[in-house]
């Protein structure tokens, strides 16, 4: 018999103008992986932040190994071994690693020694854990993966009874994602119960031995491990079936070269990257974590400062020197990491989505909430079905994905005629997704052209017409869509060792 470690029932919550949670209930036993799925805004977060004492339930009940808790702040949550890594990560970025980790709990003492117990307990945590990092380095120069496993170390050093995972996974690579099933292995046979919310379908079956599903802040139902079917899943998610598009065909949409990019090296990483984009064209860039897809976008935007090679915008050589060169010459970048690309998310949605585009949509004082503006955005909310109570909602209140949805918006409203978009579909769950998918194929249908990154093999073989595969800063495949599968996109992505030798020679 499993031992019930947590017993939710009735939960109910409602924010102003939103029911997030009704009547929501699950169960949770020792040792096991309980994974939470749900579309953006369906409610996970929050049930989360009332578990961790961040949010107060409105009705309901929680009872923690039998006896009912009253769960009035982080404090007591932590009391009573419930610890939670947040979605939105909540880190001090000029702190180091150690003292992020131990915050508000520093060791007794001097400032010197209390920095280097610090550092030793930290080490020792990060040694156990697997992970390789140097606890005195400061959290925000590490890259978004980095300072997820910091965030992870951190809710681990709890030693918590209930963990609860916001989706972790979310800008891991895959050996970071092995890890971090490692260490939920380790947790699990030491009896810990997690919590895990993810968007990665895949994930289920490997990690979770139950599902519970939440749609419109309602419970729906749970599915035990031997019973778990992902088309069931989605079915549940959603509320209805969902279809999957047709591939694209490579030769329909062969327009005009809009983009031209040819031997482009950088000091760091890039070597003679050169390609071809075509109005009207999906260029998928696939590539293992690291070979080299985000600095192609970067260079060419000019983020970053390139060596050598030269960037044509419809046949002519243009210099692009910073970010704001590339938006003149009508080329957008959605980035990956969407925290540093800044929503304002004290502001509301309509000037989130307007605030990249203000000469098209402000008047003459300069203000975003014209009518024209805001019949943009409410277009905007409805065509990616952006979860808000209204576009004047304060984007900070929306959840994590649809605060997503609502930066696609922006890049959407700003009309570059070349997209570049990174990770598009990161932390956006399945049925959105497609939305995004139909938006980006209607896109390039009126004529625009768009560069996709993604890491999701499905998602590049589903939308590009011709997929571009780099390893290692260098191109070493570009396939057409018919003639490509994952098994081919992968035998490029990891091909590279031998082409780097046959070059250096
Ligand atoms: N502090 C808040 N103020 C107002 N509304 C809120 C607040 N927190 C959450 N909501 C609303 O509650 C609903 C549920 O949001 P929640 O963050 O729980 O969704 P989620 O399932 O975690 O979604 P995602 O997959 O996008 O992270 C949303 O409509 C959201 O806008
Ligand atoms: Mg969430």
């Amino acid at each position: 018999m499993p031992t019930q470690l947590l017993a939710v029932h009735g939960i109910s919550k409602s924010f102003p103008g939103v029911q997030a949670l009704k009547d929501v209930q699950f169960e949770l036993n020792r040792g096991e992986v309980l994974a939470l799925v749900g579309e953006n805004g369906a409610g996970k977060s929050s049930l989360m932040k009332i578990l961790s004492g961040i949010y107060t339930k409105d009705a309901g009940s929680i009872s923690l190994e039998g006896a009912e808790v009253d769960i009035d702040s982080p404090k007591t949550a932590q009391t009573l071994g419930i610890s939670i890594i947040h979605q939105e990560m909540n880190l001090m970025p000029h702190l180091t690693i150690a003292q992020n980790i131990y915050i508000g709990r520093e060791p007794r003492g001097g400032v010197f020694l209390r920095e280097r117990a610090l550092n030793r307990k930290a080490t020792e945590l990060l040694q156990r854990l697997g992970i390789a990092l140097d606890p005195r380095e400061v959290v925000g120069n590490l890259t978004v993966a980095k300072q997820q496993m910091v965030e992870i170390a951190k809710a681990l050093s709890f030693d918590a009874k209930v963990l609860i995972m916001d989706e972790p996974t979310s800008a891991l690579t895959e050996s970071e994602t092995e890890t971090l099933f490692r260490l939920i292995e380790g947790l699990k046979q030491r009896g810990t119960g997690v919590i895990y919310i993810s968007h990665r379908m895949e994930e289920l079956r490997r990690i979770a031995d139950r599902v519970t599903v939440l749609r419109d802040g309602q419970y729906i139902g749970s599915l035990e491990k031997h019973e778990l079917d992902i088309t069931r899943v989605i079915d549940m998610m959603v509320g209805r079936h969902l279809e999957e598009g047709a591939r694209p065909s490579s030769d329909r949409h062969r327009g005009d070269v809009v983009l031209r990019v040819q031997g482009l090296s950088t000091r760091h990483l890039l070597d003679d990257v050169s390609f071809e984009l075509r109005r009207g064209e999906i260029l998928g860039f696939a590539g293992l974590m690291g070979a080299g897809r985000t600095e192609v976008a970067r260079a060419i935007i000019g983020a970053d400062p390139i060596d050598s090679g030269t960037v044509e915008i419809n046949g002519k050589q243009v210099r692009i020197s910073q970010p704001s060169d590339a938006v003149r010459h009508g080329v957008g970048y959605l980035s990956e990491d969407r925290k540093l690309l800044g929503l304002l998310l004290e502001q509301d949605v309509n000037s989130n989505i307007l605030l990249a585009s203000l000469r098209d949509y402000t008047d003459a004082l300069g203000f975003v909430h014209t009518p024209k503006g805001k019949q943009k955005s409410r277009e905007y909310v409805k065509s990616l079905r952006i979860k808000t109570p209204s576009i004047a909602a304060t984007t900070k209140n929306l959840s994590g994905g649809n605060q997503q949805k609502v930066v696609i918006a922006k890049w959407l409203a700003r009309d570059c005629d070349i997209l570049i978009f990174d990770e598009p579909t990161r932390g956006i769950d399945v049925g959105a997704k497609e939305e995004i998918y139909r938006l980006l194929n209607d896109l390039v249908a009126q004529g625009k052209s768009i560069i996709m990154i993604s890491s999701e093999l499905p998602e590049v073989l589903r939308l590009s017409h011709r997929i571009v595969v780099m390893a290692n800063g260098r191109i070493t495949g570009v396939l057409e869509n018919e003639d490509a599968s994952q098994a081919k996109i992968m035998d490029h992505a990891t091909r590279m060792g031998v082409e780097k030798e046959y070059s250096s020679r």
